[in-house]
């Protein structure tokens, strides 16, 4: 799989009582949606994630509040704040994300491919880049 990370824009539909975005798979997903989980209360300073995926995929949503990825592909790293519940953070392959900068009022929705499987999960930063090493032949 390649790697990639990029920000999806929802459509957002409203009236005058307010706003509405609808998440349908197939048609604004790239993928299969197994599993959704939300990560609220984050404590002040908390950083999370430290790790890569080898198959999942997800969509990171900010539905209220803030936070800020830190995208690694083992050459390079950007980051990425979300602050808009219209934007939806993609990411595909080994890609390396820490998570920081919460919000106190942060509630961070994350869609994803596959069911919840530790075994997916790279969690050495060198494990991470040998894999990435590995790829690339
Ligand atoms: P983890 O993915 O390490 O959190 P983060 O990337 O945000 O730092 O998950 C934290 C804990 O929650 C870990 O013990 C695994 C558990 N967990 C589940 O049981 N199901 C899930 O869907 C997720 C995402 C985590």
């Amino acid at each position: 799989m390649l790697s990639k990370y990029e920000l999806l824009d929802f459509k957002t539909l409203g009236d005058e009582r307010g706003s509405l975005i609808a998440i349908e798979e197939g048609y604004n997903t790239p993928f299969e949606i197994k599993r959704v989980y939300y990560i609220f209360d984050t404590k002040e300073g908390i950083e999370r994630g430290f790790h890569a995926h080898i198959n999942l995929k997800q969509i990171a949503i900010a539905v209220k509040g803030s936070c800020t990825f830190v995208l690694d592909n083992g050459m390079k790293k950007d980051e990425m704040k979300l602050t808009n519940p219209n934007q939806g953070l993609l990411i595909e392959g080994l890609i390396w994300r820490e998570m920081k900068d919460f919000s106190p009022d942060c509630v961070l929705v994350v869609i994803a491919s596959e069911h919840y499987d530790e075994g997916d999960y790279i969690r050495d930063y060198d494990r991470f880049l040998e894999e990435v090493e590995n790829g690339k032949n």
